[in-house]
């Protein structure tokens, strides 16, 4: 590109958080994340309270990004947005702001999905620090609330979904298992925390058998459901006496489930580059799997920083980036889309 710099600013509003990032090239300048508290209280994210926090959210929150990175508006080489998959009513919010701001700017729009940003969350770069990062090709299993994929990265845009759920997220199984237990929503951190203290051993759970690379969640969900309810026959607090082994054991299982899958799909395409991506790849256990499990298989493995497992903006401006440097640019008439395949 010459050596001059690219300012790329990225905005997410997919789902219950509002952000935005400013990165120069590959290094980000600024990330910022409203989250929305007022879930909580409803056990999973309402669409419609979602959509009024992100109206609220946004302006501020790319301000501040804005800001933060040291840059006036008029630097920015273009506005990188989330077109999908998520809640419509979020996605509207971000697509009709970053339009409008495009449109001011007088620069390009760049749409980004969802998952290819959580994937590519492993190139972003912070100043100071030289990260190693993917080669191609690689493996990328990408764990979130709404999706649990095995992908095959050729190329920083070109992607093949090799396995994938036929029900459940990876995710979701942690939300679900966490709200038969009571615990508040997200449950997936609070399971990790609890996990900790822990005995992994100490309760066994039906593991799902899918042929190939898919995989499965809502059969496990339900044994541990029917665990819970014979058990709270004898006792009634049997949840509470064994939080923290119930929770470990939930964690050893969901995370088992997902290196089987790993390594089969390894040894087919003879990959020995893999990563993690997405929400759930903020999990302790499944973090620590991961590192053992490439040590055995002398595999190279890359799992991104918490801050860029979880929806962030800055993996929403990397993806913009290389889409720049492609020169894959969207039309002002460009719609948002709840279900993206890719
Ligand atoms: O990627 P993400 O922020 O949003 C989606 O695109 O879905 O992922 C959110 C999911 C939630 O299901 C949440 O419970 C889970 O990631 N999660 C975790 C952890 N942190 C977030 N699950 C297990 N352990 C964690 N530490
Ligand atoms: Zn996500």
């Amino acid at each position: 590109m010459g050596g001059k710099s690219v300012y790329i600013l990225g905005i997410e509003s997919s789902c219950d958080d509002t952000s935005a990032a400013v990165l120069k090239d590959t290094v980000l300048l600024s990330n910022f994340i409203a989250n929305q508290e007022v879930h909580k209280t409803y056990g999973g994210v309402v669409p419609e309270l979602a959509s009024r926090a992100h109206q609220q959210n946004i302006v501020p929150v790319v301000d501040l990004a804005i800001k933060k990175a040291g840059i006036e508006p008029e630097q920015l080489a273009a506005i990188a947005f989330t077109q999908g998959p998520g809640l419509m009513g979020s996605l509207l919010v971000g697509t009709s702001f970053s339009k409008g701001l495009a449109l001011a700017l007088n620069i390009p729009l760049i749409d980004v999905n969802h998952l290819q940003g959580h994937i590519l969350a492993n190139f972003i770069q912070v100043p100071d620090v030289e990260k190693s990062v993917p080669k191609f090709p690689f493996l990328c299993l990408l764990v979130s609330g709404g999706h649990t994929q095995l992908i095959l990265v050729k190329d920083f845009l070109h992607m093949e979904i090799v396995g994938q759920t036929i029900d459940d997220a990876a995710g979701e199984a942690f939300d679900k298992c966490a709200k038969i237990m009571d615990l508040p929503y997200p449950g997936g951190p609070l399971i990790d925390k609890f996990s900790a203290e822990g005995n992994p051993h100490a309760f066994k759970f039906n593991k799902p058998r899918i042929a190939g690379l898919d995989f499965s969640f809502s059969g496990l969900k339900t044994s541990f459901l029917y665990f819970l309810r014979d058990q709270m026959l004898l006792d009634k607090d049997f949840i509470e006496h064994h939080k923290v082994d119930l929770c470990a054991s939930l964690q050893r299982t969901i995370v088992e489930v997902l290196m089987e899958k790993l390594l089969d799909a390894a040894r087919k395409y003879n990959i020995r580059e893999v990563a993690l991506a997405g929400g759930v790849s903020a999990n302790t256990g499944l973090r620590n799997a991961v590192v053992q499990l490439s040590e055995k298989e002398g595999w190279n493995c890359y799992i991104p920083e918490f801050r860029f497992t979880t929806d962030n903006a800055a993996m929403i401006g990397i993806t913009g980036y290389y889409k720049y440097l492609n020169k894959e640019f969207a039309s002002q008439s460009i719609a948002p889309v709840a279900r993206l395949g890719n």
